[in-house]
């Protein structure tokens, strides 16, 4: 597809200005998913090492399900990042990674960047992001994580299958044109070492409030979300600075650490 060329370690290169993202690269024309080797060569592979791929032929989403990845369209990269901090805290990667990457698309002259807690951006209430960040540790150390992202870019309405029509959408299918997958990577890579760096230095996301606030998609929405084993409905008041999201319910605030939220009402 010539309005779409191929990923090039030359382009990367063009645009890229960091100290170790995207230093090492490993760029595939097919794999199962990226994050699925990323998470295997992640041990003798070093800090900032993305895999990239034209095409995914198993990509993964959250909760189990499945990341439609027609070949030579979008981006399907994964990160691997050795935090010096507790499992526990890496679940945060992924809204630092998502803050990163708002701010690109918005860099890109897209309006209407939101993210959809805990990490989805959405693009005129469509998804057009997914971030899927899974962790390696022995007892309480982190060996390494992996931060998957999808950004679907030059996929046209033709290239999605029919249940995402009316859910998805790409830079192309918004704005009409095609964008330089090598220089959206380089650019990802170069916000998201300079935020990885300031997370580090708390692991907190104490740091990205302001930021997070102003792409919060649920704020002050009503939703309802897995707690447990129970459904509970509230009111987004925002999230904690570990990441998770705060309700008000009728029997006062709630935190979510994970899932979905379904959005019920303004
Ligand atoms: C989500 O469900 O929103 C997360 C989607 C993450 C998709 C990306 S594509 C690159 C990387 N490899 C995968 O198999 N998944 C992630």
């Amino acid at each position: 597809m010539t309005d779409s060329p191929k990923i090039s370690k030359e382009e990367i290169g063009n645009y890229l200005n960091t100290k170790y993202l995207g230093r090492a690269l490993l760029i595939a024309d097919v794999l199962e998913s990226t994050n699925l080797t990323a998470e295997a060569i992640a041990d003798q592979s070093p800090e900032g090492l993305v895999v990239i791929a034209e095409q995914q032929t198993g990509g993964r989403g959250r909760n189990g399900r499945s990341w439609a990845s027609p070949a030579e369209r979008n981006l399907y990269c994964s990160i691997i990042l050795k935090p010096d901090c507790a499992p526990e805290y890496v679940p945060q990667l992924a809204i630092v990674t998502a803050i990163s990457i708002a701010e690109v698309l918005e860099q890109l002259s897209i309006d209407n960047i939101q993210i959809k807690w805990p990490n989805d951006i959405w693009l005129n209430m469509r998804k057009l992001c997914g971030i899927l960040c899974s962790m390696s540790c022995i007892e309480n150390c982190t060996e390494h994580a992996v931060v998957g992202i999808g950004i679907n870019i030059n996929t046209t309405m033709q290239d999605l299958p029919a249940e995402l029509s009316d859910k998805a959408t790409s830079l192309r299918m918004h704005t009409g044109m095609c964008f330089n997958r090598s220089k959206v990577l380089a650019m990802v890579l170069n916000a998201l070492e300079h935020d990885y760096e300031q997370w580090e230095k708390l692991h907190s996301l104490a740091p990205f409030q302001e930021r997070w606030r102003k792409y919060d998609l649920l704020c002050n929405r009503t939703i309802s979300a897995e707690h447990g084993r129970d459904i509970i409905s509230g009111k987004v008041l925002g999230i904690e600075n570990d990441g998770r999201l705060k309700l008000k319910t009728d029997n006062g605030i709630i935190l979510i650490s994970a899932g979905d939220a379904h959005i019920k009402s303004l």
